[in-house]
Parts: C-alpha cells; structure tokens; sequence
C-alpha cells in the first residue's frame, strides 16, 4: 500500500518536474522551492537557491545553468525567505507572486493587470532575462528582469533610464558575498541632461566616468580598451542607456558590482574554463577616486596630483601621492567682465557636474560662458552621442580631472587677464628658442650626417647579422630595423656597432653601471643628447643569444602599438629602444634611468634615508602595477620569473620601471602553469614550488613581489637577513612579528613612525605575507593585490605561514663576496631541477 502511495507520489513528482523543466510558465502555474525553469539554450535557470554555503535564506532568482552558483538576478534580495516551502505563480492577470509557507505575499512584479485579451507568459529567454509578456499573435511586454538589475549586468541589459515611465535601471552590490540585500554601493547612468556613469557609496561618489564625448565616456580608458567588450550608448526620446554586447558566442561574460564596491568584469569560456576570469576591474585607476586631488587638481598615473597650469596648490605640504582634497587655487584672480578669458587644455578626462546649453557653436558658447561669472569652464561635446555636439558648460570650482593623454578631452577654462598675458608672453619665448635650437641641430646634423652615414653603410655592408631563427634584420632605406619571423607584428629599430661604441666611450669602465647574468650595463649619450643604457653580452654563449633574443621578442610584443594598453600601466615597465647585432657584438639599448636600481637605494642606511615611507609606498604600487600589466593587462600573459630589487629601476621621479625580461615566459590565456628542468632565478625571491620543482605561474611572480615588498618595507635583504635572536629569514621574521601582533617593528627604522599612515604600514605588509604563501593557490593574483593596495576597504584574508620562511640563506653563502660590489644577489641555475 505504502509502496504504492510513493509510486504515486513519485510519479506525480515527475510530471511535475517535466511539465516544469520548460523555460516558460503559464497563466495559473506555480512552481514550488526545488523546481526551476531552464532558458531553452541550458545557459540559464530560474528557481529558489541560497547564496553562500552557510546561509538556509531562500531566493528567488536566475543563475547560470550548469556553473558554479554565479547569482545574476534576484527577486527578493531584500526579502528572504526562511525555510523551503516557496511558492511562485504566474496569475492570469500576468503578475507573477512570490509567496512563503502561509501563502503571505513576499515580492510580486509591478506590471498592471494584463487586459483580457491578452494570454501572458512567464519566459526566461536565452539571454537571461525572464520576460511576462503576450502570448498571443502581440508580443508585448509587460514585465522584464532587465529593468530591474541587481548587481550584474548581462549582455544586453541595460544601464540607465526610461525617460517615459521614469525607470532607473542601475546595479547595486550585495551587502556581502553571502547576503544579496541591499549592499552600499552602487552603479548607475544619470542624470538625464548630460548621462555620466558613476559609483556611489550612499549618496557619497567614488568613481566617475563621462560625460560621452561621441566615442567613450570621457576617461573610461579601460572600458574602451577591452577588445572583448563593446559597448555602446544610446540617447533618444524614449530611453537612455549603456549596454555591452560579447562578440564571442562561446564566452559567458558578466559584469558586476562587488559587496565591496569593485565593478569588475569577468569571462567564461564555455569549452574550458574552470573559474571565472577576471578580465578587468573598472575602478582600479587611483586617479579615477573621485576628486582624488581636489579643485583644479590633476590627478596623474599613480595618483600623483599636479595643479592645472596656472593654478597652485593650496597648502603645499599635504600635495602628496596619497588622497589628496586640499585642491588648488588660482595664481591670479579672476575679474568677471573685465579681462577674462580662456585658455585650451588637452588630453584631460572632463570635469564632474556638466551642464548642457544647447545647441551652439563653439563661439556662442565661449560668449554665453564668458557672460555668466559662475562659469568656469566650456566644451563642444556630443554628449548624446551621434545627435551633434553641445555647448557643455561647468558651472563653479571644477573637480575630478585626471591627466588622459589618450583619448583625453579639450575644453576651455576660465583664466584672469594677467595669466592670459602670462601665458602667451611663455608662449612666445619658447617658440624663439624652439626655433633658434632646431636651426642649430639641422646644422650639426647636416654636418656629420654624411660622415655617419657613411660610416653606417660601409659597416652594414660588411656584416650580414642573424641572430637566432626568429628574428633577422632588415632594411628599409636608410633606417634599419629587426623583425619577427614568425609573427611579423614589430619592428625595432637596430643600432650600429659605431653609434653605440661612440655613445658609450668605448665601453670604459667609468660608464659601466651594472653587471647583469649574462653581461654588464653600460650608460651611454647618443649623439642628439639622449641617454641610454645598454647591455652588452659578455660573450656570444648560446645562453646569452636565447636571452637576449627572449627579451628582444618580449618586450617589443609589449611596446607594439597594436597592443591594446588599460590605463598607463606599461609606464612602469623600462623601455626598449634597440638593439645591436654586429659580429660577435650583441647588446640591447634601452632608456636610462638615472636613479639606476632600487638595491642602490634600498640596502644602504644613507641612501635609504631619502625613501620616505610615501616614496616606498609609490614604488610598491608602480611594482605592483607593472607586475598587474605582464600578468593580465597587456595582449600576452607574461611571467617574469626574476623579479628581484635590482631587475626594478628607478627613473629622475623615483618611479619603478621593471627590467630584465631574459628569462620571462608567455604564457597563453588559459594556461595556467608550467614546468621547467632549468631552474633559473634568484635565491630569496623564488616561490617554493618553482625552486624546489620547477613549476612556475602567475602566482611565483606574486611570491617575488611579496619579498621585494618586505624588503623595502625593512631595508634588508630576504636571502642575507640576519637576526641575533633567531635562525629565520626576513620573511619568517616579518610573520613572527606579525603573530606577536607587532607588524610595525619591521619598519626601517629610518622611516619616521608616524601614526598617520600605522594603517596602511600594516595593510601593506599583510598584502606582503599574502604574497609569499607556501601554496600559490593561497596567494592573491596581482590584480587583487593592487586593488588590496590601493582601496582601504577591501577586507585582507589572515595570511597563514609563509614558503621558506625558515630557509636561513646567510648559512648557505658566503655574503660577504656579494656585499662588496654592485653584484648584489646571487643568481642561481639549477640543472635537472629535482
Ligand atoms: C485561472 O484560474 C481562474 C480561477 O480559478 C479561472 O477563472 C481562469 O479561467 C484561469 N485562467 C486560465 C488562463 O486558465
Ligand atoms: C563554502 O564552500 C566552499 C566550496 O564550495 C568552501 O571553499 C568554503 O570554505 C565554504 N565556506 C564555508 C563558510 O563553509
Ligand atoms: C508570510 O508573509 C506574510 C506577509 O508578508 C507574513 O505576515 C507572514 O508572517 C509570513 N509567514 C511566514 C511563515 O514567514
Ligand atoms: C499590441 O498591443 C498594444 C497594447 O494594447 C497596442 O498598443 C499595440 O498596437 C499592439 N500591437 C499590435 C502589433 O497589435
Ligand atoms: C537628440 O537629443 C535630444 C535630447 O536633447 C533628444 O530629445 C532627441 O530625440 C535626440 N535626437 C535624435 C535623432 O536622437
Ligand atoms: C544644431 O544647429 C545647427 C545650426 O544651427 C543645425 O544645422 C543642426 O541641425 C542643429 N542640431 C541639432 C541636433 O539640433
Ligand atoms: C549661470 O548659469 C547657471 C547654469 O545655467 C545658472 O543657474 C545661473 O543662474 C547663471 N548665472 C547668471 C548670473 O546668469
């Protein structure tokens, strides 16, 4: 009997489940806590789920079918419900319910009744969205999730409003990653008269992009840069929006507005993923902090503030590298109707607060602004894209620029008579000299440029250089280049043996500045006055050869203007600017940075004293953001695999640039790790696993980063760090202390203690020991550790015991060879690994 009441019930179960397993619900259907509906291409499904693995709260929303629980869309974030007897029915007027165990109403979509005539249905569509429009021969829609986003944005939902019915459609993030209500922050396209997309902490901006200047968003470079995602915005009568389409149909993408305020964008390929992937992160630029320096403040890379030219700093003791609000002020007031002018500026991401005039020439709107003494600032934009420009005005102090030099806006701002005066009175004096210095140069160059060049063809026809089977040389008139065999993507310019002998004095000792792996490093002047460094090869090893072609190939990818570039961030990577081939010459020539390395700065008491903890901070993030570039911003995934103090050079402003790609290694996009027999790298910046098996990825890099951190955080050196009280290394001392809960006593002690900056002192080396885990699993990648430096408010997990963190080096080698000279770390080849 009992059997065949659960036969019944079984089979009365599974039609259910069948008539369920559908992508659409009709009128007078309902389905309970446990079925779902699936969008006919099985990418999406529609049902109660619980977010997280501790919560037992019950949700109604969408999520990808067949993932990981990925959440794009809830119904009752705000309103769980508590046990698993939910109910969801479609009622013949078109309204879909929500309703808990004793049939209370929890949430119910806000459409009208649906007229007679009509048959709704409930659809979720391929796309993701859950659609109740008319099932009959009028496809009207009534109701759709797209309206009313939650915090991820799909393909083709859109961000912005609908002017007629008053709807604003933005994201909002979760309160935390395992409660989906109503979190602070928040995304969204507005106001209506001049659309700008900004992020919001309550009522407070954090970020902000726009207005649209008929391409982009002014100073959303990394929006625009994303080759996998195109974005568009529309303006009419009716609506405004901004949506992104994926061009790829085997890529799932998303884009998200984190709990902790992260707008972020990730990718699963269908065929091979494993995880998502963080393609980018939209609000990782420091300049982009709203306001970030103030009135009249320009923020450049890294978050370092300059006034607008003719404006200076309010206080010029708090004009730093860190949030700065003090802001500037004019040098000369101005004298509304008597004098005033404008002065052009370039390449800027627009001021906060445009105001649109209207439909005038660039002349009206000069006119109109100049009228009226409030306004500060004009520019002829086509803010609603492909509907012709406008006359935008700024009306008050302007706020929230940010130097762009691709891509950035002209606008016209408000300046006093006197500077006007000031300013073309400059203008004039540099065009004298301007003219005066290239009349002498043609003149010099007219001189020796027959002598060099002849000098040049005599030495080029008499040498026929190859190196490699990758690259050759060619030749293009006069100008001489190498190339890329199999990839004929870039070009770099070849010097001749003479040139760089004559730069460099010959190679005398006295020019030489440092000794790398395989050769040393010269400075040199070419004759137009430039510097350069160049890095000549000991010997013609086929060791050498491989190297330095490596390198060649890898940073010329790298500089090819066909790569697309996020941000600026290849500024803290040196350039290079050539190379020589001759006979059994090779030597590869790349700027000079005259502050040479950071081992020159950062071991030595005295030099170290000028490395303020801001200064250290800096050149973190630079690292950091150099690192971020290799790792995930660039075309190609490189991994260094050598990072070490003196691989980072340091330019005239102290800012990193890291060097020496010898040894680096491409990667494709999905491949995660590899292994290698010849281990090369350097003792103290070696992850555990590639040094103790040779494996290496992404994440032995951030293993590296995490030493070169605690090292400049302490001024001493990981592999030759010695204590009286203990065996271990820096990295086992800097998590002794930080188990003792006195993170702050590994500071240097010529860093000035100031409370001010204890946090970021301590958030800093927490990163750090996160770093340089045992396992890469449990180290962050460089796009989280450049986001966990730059924002407060992301939360740091507890790091745990570091890798080698009780190695002791100083017992392994002798240091005292390695102290004495500009060699300072020891490079190490292992054979066969182990
Ligand atoms: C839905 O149920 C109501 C009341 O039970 C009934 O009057 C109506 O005809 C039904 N509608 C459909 C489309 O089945
Ligand atoms: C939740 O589940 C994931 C794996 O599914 C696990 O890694 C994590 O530790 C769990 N969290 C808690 C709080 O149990
Ligand atoms: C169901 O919802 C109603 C109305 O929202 C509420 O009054 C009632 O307490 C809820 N019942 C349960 C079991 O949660
Ligand atoms: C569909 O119905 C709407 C609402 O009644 C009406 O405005 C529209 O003209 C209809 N469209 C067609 C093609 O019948
Ligand atoms: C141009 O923009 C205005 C908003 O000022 C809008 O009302 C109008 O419909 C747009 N025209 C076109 C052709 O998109
Ligand atoms: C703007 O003004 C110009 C000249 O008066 C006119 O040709 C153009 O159509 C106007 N554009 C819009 C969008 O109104
Ligand atoms: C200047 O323009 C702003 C914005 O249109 C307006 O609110 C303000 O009243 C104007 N001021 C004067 C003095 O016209």
């Amino acid at each position: 009997m009992s059997t065949l009441l659960l036969l019944i019930t079984l089979t009365f179960l599974i039609n259910l489940q069948t008539s369920i397993s559908t992508d659409t619900l009709k009128p007078n259907q309902s389905f309970l806590d446990g079925f779902t509906l699936i969008s006919s291409n099985q990418r999406f499904e529609f049902g109660f789920f619980s977010p997280g693995n501790v919560s037992q709260d019950r949700y109604l929303g969408i999520w990808y079918h067949n993932l990981p629980l990925t959440v794009v869309w809830i119904a009752n974030r705000n309103h769980p419900i508590r046990d698993s007897f939910g109910k969801v029915s479609l009622d013949e007027y078109g309204v879909l319910t929500l309703y808990n165990r004793s049939l209370g109403t929890v949430w119910s979509t806000d459409n009208k009744r649906v007229a007679s005539r009509f048959t709704p249905v409930l659809q979720l569509l391929d796309s993701g969205n859950l659609l109740i429009r008319d099932d009959g021969r009028n496809k009207t829609i009534f109701w759709e999730s797209f309206d009313y986003p939650t915090d991820t944005l799909l393909p083709d939902s859109k961000l912005g409003r609908k002017l007629d019915v008053g709807l604003q459609r933005l994201i909002r993030s979760w309160k935390s990653g395992e409660d989906p209500s109503d979190g602070e922050y928040w995304f969204s396209l507005d106001p209506p008269e001049a659309p700008q997309l900004v992020l919001r902490s309550g009522s407070r901006k954090l970020f902000r992009w726009g207005p649209y200047d008929g391409n982009s968003f002014s100073g959303s470079n990394s929006l625009t840069a994303n080759p996998l995602l195109q974005y568009m915005f529309v303006y009419n009568s009716q609506e405004f929006y901004f949506k992104y389409e994926i061009l790829d149909d085997s890529v799932l993408s998303r884009f998200v507005i984190s709990s902790t305020g992260l707008i972020q964008y990730f990718t699963w390929r269908v065929d091979s993923s494993k995880e998502w992937n963080l393609l980018v992160t939209f609000n990782s630029d420091p300049c982009d902090n709203y306001a970030n320096c103030g009135h009249y403040g320009i923020c450049y890379s890294l978050s370092s503030c300059k006034c607008l030219s003719g404006f200076m700093p309010n206080s010029p003791r708090d004009w730093g590298l860190f949030s700065y609000s003090g802001g500037c002020r004019r040098k000369h007031d101005l004298n509304c109707g008597h004098g005033d002018g404008f002065v052009k500026y370039n390449a800027l991401k627009f001021p906060d607060n445009p105001i649109v005039w209207g439909n005038y020439t660039n002349h009206i709107c000069e006119a109109k602004c100049l009228q009226n003494c409030s306004c500060m600032a004009y520019a002829n934009v086509d803010v609603y894209g492909n509907n012709g420009s406008r006359c935008v005005v700024w009306i008050g102090d302007l706020v929230d620029m940010k130097n762009f030099p691709d891509g950035g806006e002209e606008i016209y701002i408000r300046m006093a008579h006197a500077e006007l005066q000031s300013i073309s009175g400059a203008r004039r004096k540099h065009a004298t000299v301007k003219i005066a210095s290239i009349v002498i140069v043609i003149s010099i160059l007219l001189l020796c440029g027959g002598a060099i060049w002849y000098l040049g063809w005599v030495i080029r026809h008499r040498r026929n250089d190859q190196i490699g089977r990758g690259i050759k040389a060619q030749q293009s008139g006069s100008f001489r280049y190498i190339e890329d065999n199999q990839d004929s993507g870039f070009q770099l310019p070849l010097y001749d043996l003479e040139t760089i002998f004559l730069a460099c004095n010959n190679f005398s000792e006295r020019n030489k500045i440092g000794q790398g792996g395989f050769g040393s490093v010269y400075k040199g002047e070419l004759s137009n006055g430039q510097e350069i460094a160049v890095k000549r090869l000991v010997e013609k090893s086929i060791q050498g050869v491989e190297e330095l072609k490596n390198e060649i190939i890898l940073i010329a990818k790298l500089q090819h203007r066909n790569c697309y570039i996020f941000g600026s961030g290849n500024d803290n990577l040196v350039k290079l600017l050539g190379c020589c081939i001759e006979g059994e010459e090779t030597m590869l020539v790349y700027e000079y940075l005259p502050n040479k390395s950071l081992n020159n700065f950062i071991y030595d008491k005295p030099t170290r004293k000028q490395l303020t903890w801001r200064k250290r901070c800096h050149i973190i993030k630079g690292i950091a953001r150099g690192l971020l570039y290799l790792h995930q911003d660039s075309r190609l995934r490189i991994i260094h695999r050598d990072l070490k103090t003196s691989n980072i050079l340091l330019d005239s402003e102290m800012n990193p640039k890291i060097s020496d790609f010898g040894i680096a290694r491409i990667f494709g996009t999905n491949q995660m790790q590899e292994m290698t027999k010849r281990i090369i790298g350097t003792y103290g910046y070696m992850s555990p696993e590639y040094a103790m098996n040779g494996q290496y990825s992404v994440k032995s890099d951030v293993y590296s980063f995490g030493v070169i951190v605690l090292e400049i955080l302490t001024g001493d050196k990981n592999w030759a760090f010695h204590h009286p009280d203990h065996d271990l290394n820096l990295l086992g001392h800097a998590w002794m202390l930080w188990n003792r809960r006195q993170p702050l006593e590994i500071l240097d002690p010529v860093i000035v203690q100031d409370p001010s900056y204890e946090n970021q002192v301590i958030r800093c080396i927490q990163v750090a020991l996160l770093c340089v885990q045992q396992y890469p699993e449990d180290r962050p990648k460089m796009s989280t550790v450049y986001a966990m430096l730059s924002y407060d408010n992301i939360e740091l997990p507890e790091p745990k015991e570091p890798g080698f963190c009780r190695e002791s080096y100083t017992k392994k080698f002798d240091t005292s060879a390695s102290d004495s000279s500009t060699v300072n770390d020891v490079t190490m080849t292992t054979l066969g690994g182990r």
